[in-house]
Formats: structure tokens, sequence, C-alpha cells
């Protein structure tokens, strides 16, 4: 997705948004562009391809003023050229913008602006914009209670329909930002003599940890001694300073060679985190402090109904499964995709549920919208404290797993199957769970860090697996039960980083079709974990030995493997059934990240992907 990165302040500003930009890379994007205000002039470089490339264009250019804007574009309307990257510029050379968003009514802006004269000399939605400002700037006259700047902005955004996060400089404004969002997040950096901008945290956290969260609907005036917030109809807002829980080193990447790698390891230390605090002083049951709902709302709940994208959505079909097994609620789960247009018959007493580690997948906000418009209070299990999710929910879980910069999810899928199973607990102590039974589950679940630190333990063996296995262009995933979830997402890293094809099944399901794939080119990937299944996936793994099939088994130390079956057997620690799909999940993300490293693949910054899909 798109990043927006802006600065007014003392400081040279290029240098200050490049940094910002090298730290949203990791959202995914094309080109990159920045422009910087100078005596009333603007100067600009922008290009086709990474930050570094405009690093070296910018230092061929003075760009010497201390306020500015910049951009990575991930293109939505309009080819991948330099003419489309951003900045765009008003074509009578007085506005520059950035922007972040679909503006859907583009076309008819288009038509009315040259017919009113104005040139354009890109493709994208953003210049119909930035011209539409230059309009209505030529018809404000000047007031001396207002700004004909921010005015002029303001009444251009009451033409648009669709989203958009924007950064505007004016020439006639020399130190001044406005800034706008609806749909795609802007956050404002208040530093010392200085203001950061900027569509994630990562973006301005080396130089500030109070941060301003914009809502949809909202316009900032920045200028060099202080910054205004008011709505689109002109309501003052009074700004709440919070303060970011991390630092930039947590956003660093330290010893490790990707983001994802880092993620991967720094797993124990995000369940512990998930944990801290929750449970109940009897530990017998869990507690969350921002749910919102007493226990007699619990007490009138009898179903859950979960929505959201990806791996987010793997990590609900694992909650799904631990709620029904423990809680003995039931549990429907949608792609957010399709929850809001499938306009599925609700049952009343339903509390629903989104999941989403960035708080801003526009699919994932569009349903929690849908489930609201119906009266249905919606809970958020997020990893972005103030993102507009976790803003528009009427309650929620922050997962507080830090920083998730690699695009492939990883820390935040574990944290969230282990808020999801001290939900479950929760709700089935409510119910039926005994005392018991209950101190019992939450021990099993303090276990969880140390048992995620025993599965890395195998991190070498499964990198000499990965380099054995990297050339192959099919792979099969085969799991069961709540181990379903987790050969879908073993799948999805696989293809999503290394770009191989991938397929997740539950391992029964592989008669009915997918067996036909089975060849020496196409390994199948099995979860065999101790328990009742366990004979049942050993002659899964036979029907595909006995068709020259490769087989890589993750089973659970303790199990006899009949010998001569798997070609390849990679070992986890036994554990309670509430714990098994966040230990399974390390072996299929070291998989996934070392077949993907050994291919050279760009890891954090996979083909065609983003962080956070902030559109459609
Ligand atoms: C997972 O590795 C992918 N990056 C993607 O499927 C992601 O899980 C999905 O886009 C949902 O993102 P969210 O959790 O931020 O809503």
């Amino acid at each position: 997705m798109c990043g927006i990165v802006g600065y007014v302040g003392k400081q040279k500003a290029s240098a200050i948004l490049l940094e910002g930009l090298k730290r949203l890379e990791y959202r995914g994007y094309d080109s990159a562009g920045l422009a910087v205000e100078h005596d009333h002039k603007f100067e600009i470089a922008k290009k086709v391809g990474r930050v570094e490339i405009l690093a070296k264009l910018a230092a061929q250019q003075r760009l010497s003023g201390t306020t500015g804007i910049s951009h990575t574009r991930w293109a939505t309307h309009g080819g991948v050229t330099d003419a489309n990257a951003h900045p765009h510029v008003s074509s009578d050379g007085r506005f520059a913008i950035v922007h972040n968003g679909v503006i859907e009514n583009y076309v008819g802006m288009r038509k009315f602006l040259i017919g009113k004269g104005y040139t354009f000399a890109s493709e994208t939605d953003t210049e119909a914009l930035v011209n539409l400002i230059a309009y209505h700037y030529q018809k404000e006259s000047a007031r001396p209670d207002t700004s004909r700047f921010l005015e002029s902005v303001r009444k251009t955004l009451h033409h648009v329909e669709g989203t958009y996060g924007i950064a505007v400089l004016c020439t006639d404004q020399p130190g001044e930002i406005v800034a706008a969002r609806k749909g795609s997040p802007l956050i404002l950096g208040v530093g010392d003599g200085e203001y950061i901008l900027a569509s994630d945290v990562a973006a301005l956290i080396s130089r500030t940890q109070n941060v301003v969260y914009l809502k949809d609907g909202e316009i900032v005036h920045i200028t060099p001694k202080n910054f205004s917030i008011t709505t689109l109809d002109l309501t003052d807002v009074s700004p709440v300073i919070d303060r970011v829980a991390w630092t930039v080193e947590d956003a660093d990447l330290g010893r490790f060679a990707h983001f994802m790698e880092k993620e991967i390891f720094e797993q124990p230390a995000a369940l512990e985190n998930a944990m801290r605090g929750r449970f109940s002083e009897d530990q017998s049951s869990a507690n969350f402090g921002g749910l919102n709902l007493t226990p007699a709302d619990f007490r009138q709940i009898d179903r859950f109904q979960f929505c959201a994208c990806g791996t987010a959505w793997h990590a609900c079909l694992v909650a799904e499964h631990l709620i029904e097994r423990f809680a003995r609620v039931p549990v429907e789960v949608d792609y957010s995709s399709e929850f809001r247009y499938r306009n599925a018959p609700l049952y009343s007493n339903t509390l629903f549920f989104v999941i989403s580690q960035s708080g801003e997948t526009i699919d994932t906000l569009a349903a929690l919208r849908e489930a609201r418009r119906k009266g249905y209070k919606v809970m958020a299990i997020c990893n972005v404290v103030g993102s507009t999710i976790a803003r528009e929910a009427d309650g929620g879980i922050y997962q507080h797993a830090g920083p998730e910069i690699g695009v492939a999810s990883t820390k935040a899928f574990t944290s969230q199957i282990l808020i999801a199973a001290m939900f479950a607990l929760y709700v089935a102590r409510m119910r039926d769970m005994s005392f018991s039974d209950g101190v019992q589950y939450v021990q099993a679940l303090k276990q969880a860090p140390d048992l995620v630190r025993k599965a890395l333990e195998q991190a070498p063996r499964i990198k000499e697996i990965a380099k054995r296995y990297a050339r192959h262009r099919d792979f099969l995933f085969l799991g069961r039960l709540s181990l379903f979830p987790l050969a879908l997402e073993g799948a999805l890293k696989l293809k999503e980083i290394s770009y191989i094809h991938a397929e997740g099944y539950p391992a029964a399901e592989m008669k009915h079709g997918p067996i036909a794939l089975i060849s020496e080119t196409c390994p199948t990937v099995f979860f065999a974990p101790k328990g009742e299944i366990f004979n049942k996936v050993v002659s899964s793994v036979q029907q595909i030995k006995a068709r020259k099939g490769k087989t890589i088994v993750i089973a659970t130390e303790g199990c006899e493997f009949p010998p001569g079956l798997a070609d390849e057997i990679i070992t986890i620690p036994d554990c309670h059934e509430a714990v098994l799909p966040i230990v399974a999940a390390v072996p299929v993300q070291l998989l996934s990240y070392y077949i993907a490293a050994e291919l050279g693949r760009d890891v954090d910054k996979p083909r065609n992907l983003a962080k956070s899909v902030t559109v459609e």
C-alpha cells in the first residue's frame, strides 16, 4: 500500500522524508517521490523503483527546504511510470500533493477541470485532486480569520467519493502542510519543534513517540509553530496525544537477515506480551480490559462470528476450533470481503470479532462497519494501537506483539491464536469449564513461549530441508482439525514469499482430488500431532508414499512414525491442544522463510504484495 511522510520543522526535510520512506518500504510499493518547498517553489524528485533510487536522484538536487512531503506508490490508477509517481503538482504550480487511497469520481473531476483549462501530466486520480484544490483556491477569497490554503483543501474534499490519506503543500504558504484522511491511515508525530506526518508509526518513531491518530473526516493544518485539527464541516477537534509503546530499535533489523526472520524469532516475546496481565487472580480464567462488555452481556451471547483476511482469517479458523472445542459456543467464520456483500442471515445474540494485525485492512474495516450497521457489537483483535479498526470497534484486545514489518505475517498470527485461546478460556469458564480445568488450561498457555523457543531450535534442520526442496514448483500442506488452518497458513506463507504454488487441505480431503497432484515433484507437508487422528494421518502419508510423493512430516515428540514413511521429520514439542496450533506454526514459517531465502526472494517485500491492503 502507498506510504506517506510529511515534515515541518527546522531540519532539512529531504533527509527526514527519505528515512521515513525507508521505514515504510515494507508496505509494498513500485515508485517513490518527494517534494520540498523552498523560496515559494517546489523542488521535486520522483522515480519508479526503490527508495534508494529516489535517494540517489534527490542527492543530485539541492532540496534545501525544511518543509516537505513524500510518498511510496502502490499503483492503483495508472501504470508504474515516473509521471504517475507522487507527488503531483497542480498545473498552476501552486500545490503539491501525495495521496493514499482511491478517488472513485476522479474522471468527472478531470473532465470539469480540463474544461476550466487545467492540464494533466499523469493518468492518476490524485492529479485530479490537486488541480481541484488549485481551482478552489482561485475561487477562495483571502479572509483574515481563515487559511485560504486550508479552506481550498477542505472544499475540495467535500466533492470526493472514495478514500484518501493526503498531504498537501502550497507555495503561497511556506512551512505549512494540510493533511486529511478518509479510509487511509494518517498519524501526526509531535516532535520537539517539528511535526512528522506518516501513514504508519514506523516512519516517525525515530523522531518522536508522541502521536495524534487522525480519524476519518478530520483535516489537520500544520504550521511551524503548531497544528490544529477540524472536521470537514469545520468542527474543532481537541487533539489527544498518545505515546507509542515501542521504540525505533523494535523496528530495526538487529542481527537478522530479514524482518520476517526476526519476527519469527520474536514470537516467544510476543506471546508473553499477549498474556501479560490477562489471567484472573485465581489463575483459572482470562481477563480482557477492552471488551467493554459485562459478564451479564456475555451471558446473552450464544454465537460468535469472526471476519478477517489472509493469515488473520486462518487465525479465525483456529479461533473457531478452540471456542467450539472448549466453550461449546458455535462460531461462524467469513472472509471479510465475502461477509460484507453476501448478506448472510445472522442470529440476534451474535458477538462479532474482526482480526487484523494492521487494523487498516479495508475489507475487514468494511465488514466491521457492515456488522455495526446491522446493530451488532464488534470486537477487534488488533496489533496496531489507534488503528482505524481498533478505534471503530466497540471493544477489543490489543496483541502488543510489537511492530510487524515483514509483509508475511508470523508473530502476529501466533499472537492472534493465543488471544483466541485465552478468549475461548474466558467464555468456557463462564459456562461449563471447571475451576481445575481452567487452572490447567492457564498453565498450558503459559508454557507457550518456551514451547515455541523449543520449536525454534529446529531452525538449522529446517534450513537444510528447505535447501533440498526449494526448487520444487508445487507443494501440498495437509492438516486436520485445529491444524487444517495451519495447512492453509503454511501454503500461504510459501506462496507469498517464495512464489511457489502451494495448497492447504484437510488431510483426509486429499483423496477427493488433490492426490492427483502427487508425484516426485510435488512434496507434501503433513501435520502429524499425537492424538486420536495420528493413525489417520499415518495412513494418508502412506497413500502419498505409495504414489512416490515426497513427505515432510511435522510430528509431535514421542510419536513413533513408521520408519521409511517420511522423507523428512520435523519434531515439535508435545503440548496442550490449545497451544498446538501456535507451536505447529513455527516449522511452516521457517520452512517458507528458508526456501524463499534460498531462492533469493525479496522476503520482506515480496512482489505485488502490501503489508496492509487499504484499497479494495
Ligand atoms: C499474511 O502473511 C499476508 N500478509 C496477508 O494475508 C495478511 O494477513 C492480510 O492482508 C490481513 O492483514 P491484516 O491482518 O493486517 O488485516
